[in-house]
Parts: structure tokens; sequence; C-alpha cells
């Protein structure tokens, strides 16, 4: 990267950290930096939307405010706090986690974070930048957006990874979760606001990842979805990959694919 490019980059995100100083969502899981109560977060946000996952997520803290409290629970109660929330592989996978964290305590980095039960390359790398400072991008389909329209290029796989590792801000837990924030309520998919946007002056390609026209019953399909994740699952290729190739939503990839674990049609991560 020239010195140049650096200092656009540099630019860029301070712009960024700084709206999400002031625009950032007030959310319950932002008030620590306790890594129990952002894995019960993110573990719900896996498959529920931010407003339905507030007050899950207050009630759940509440009955188990640790991991040595959640180990406690039986499988029995957490299914029984977790009912609505769907994918009930996903309660007991984190319970499991906190067993080990119990145990043997927590993981500080992106890579030890992924040993746990139920915990994939982003939630780890959320985990990890968020509560113990680790410089690693969470990527999801949200950053893939945002970064593709700030490069101006579709990027995907590897050379996605790379582009956020080279670029990610400090401190990475903010830089990840003001892309959040900007992803959804700013660039959002369809009808990105360039105008509210912090950082449109350094941006390439707004209309990246605009979600296409439906072309067809199956095209756009959740039955063209499992398809995909199933076969990826047997390839030993990642998920979000698979689904990101058909523009599919992370929300919408971990759904279906918690939909799959639970009918064991894929092994559980
Ligand atoms: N979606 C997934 N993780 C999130 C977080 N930490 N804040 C807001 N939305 C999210």
């Amino acid at each position: 990267m020239t010195s140049d490019v650096r200092s656009s980059v540099d630019l860029r995100n301070q712009r960024l950290l700084t709206w999400y100083t002031t625009h950032r969502r007030d959310l319950p899981w932002r008030t620590s930096t306790d890594p129990y109560r952002v894995l019960v977060s993110e573990i719900m946000l896996q498959q529920t939307q931010v407003d339905r996952v507030i007050t899950r997520f207050r009630s759940f803290i509440a009955r188990w405010p640790t991991a040595d409290d959640l180990a406690d629970a039986t499988a029995d109660e957490v299914l029984s706090e977790w009912s609505g929330l769907g994918y009930n592989s996903r309660a007991l996978r984190l319970k499991e986690a906190a067993s080990v964290v119990s145990d043997r305590g927590w993981p500080t980095t992106a890579e030890g974070l992924l040993t746990l039960p139920g915990v994939g390359p982003y939630t780890a790398a959320a985990v990890a930048s968020i509560c113990f400072g680790q410089q690693v991008p969470a990527v999801d389909t949200n950053l893939r957006r945002v970064l593709s329209r700030w490069h101006g290029e579709a990027l995907d796989g590897r050379g996605l990874r790379e582009y956020a590792n080279s670029i990610v801000g400090s401190p990475a837990g903010d830089w990840n979760q003001a892309l959040m924030d900007l992803g959804s309520m700013v660039c959002r998919p369809r009808d990105p606001s360039c105008a509210r946007c912090p950082v449109a002056e350094s941006c390439e390609d707004p209309a990246i990842y605009v979600p296409p026209p439906r072309q067809s019953r199956f095209h756009g399909s959740n039955r063209q979805l499992r398809g995909a994740l199933v076969r990826a699952s047997l390839e030993g290729r990642d998920l979000t990959e698979a689904g990101m190739e058909l523009g599919r939503s992370q929300d919408q990839i971990n759904e279906t694919t918690a939909a799959l674990v639970d009918e064991g049609l894929i092994p559980a991560d």
C-alpha cells in the first residue's frame, strides 16, 4: 500500500469512527466488553433481528449473568429461555461453550475462540476485537457489501479477507461495530443513503451489491440456498461464502444454516 493510499484509508477510518461515537446504536451488549455478554449477543444475532434480540438478551443475562452460571444451567432450562429465538442447537452449543470457558478460561484470540462450540470465524473475530482488542475484521455479508463499495469491486473469499485485514481501523472492536451500524442504517443493501454517509467521499461505487431483482421462483429461493449450503458443507467449503455467491444476506445464511444443522443435514461447526 502506498503512503497516499494509507493516508486515505486512515482518514476514512477516522471519519467512520468519529461518526460511530455520535451515531452508534445504544444496544445492551455494548455497555461492557465482557466476552460472555458479547458472545451471547452474537449467537442470538446470528438468527434474529437486533430489535427482537434486545429484550431476549436482557432476560437471558438476568437469568445467567456469567459463563459459570450458564454452565450450571440444565439444557431444559436453557432451551426454555431460548424459546421463540429458534434453532435450539445454537442454545445448546452456547451452553457447551460456557462450560469450556468455565473450566479453562477465555481464549483471547480469534484463533482460540474458534475452538469453542458454535463459534465460527465471524463470531470469533467479533469477540476477539470487541473484548480482547485484537486487530481483526469481523467479516460477514454486511462488511463485504460496505468494503466492496469502498473498494469499487465486488470482493469475496480470500480477496475480501485480505482487503479487510489491510484496512481494519483501530480499535478494531469499534471499527467492526461502526461498520455493522453503517451497514444497517446508511449503507443498506438496496438503498444506500450516501447523502448521510460519513465516508461517501472515499467510496468508489455504492451500487455494488445492490441485490438483483428475483429472476425465477428457484433463483432467490430458500430451496436454492439450502442446496448450495448442503453442497458446500459436503465439499468442505465455507458456508458463508457459498451463500454470499448467491447474493444472500448474513442473516439469511445463518438462519438457513442453523435450520440445516437442526435437521441433521449438515454437521454443527
Ligand atoms: N449484528 C451482529 N453483531 C452485532 C453487534 N455487535 N451490534 C449490532 N449488530 C450486530
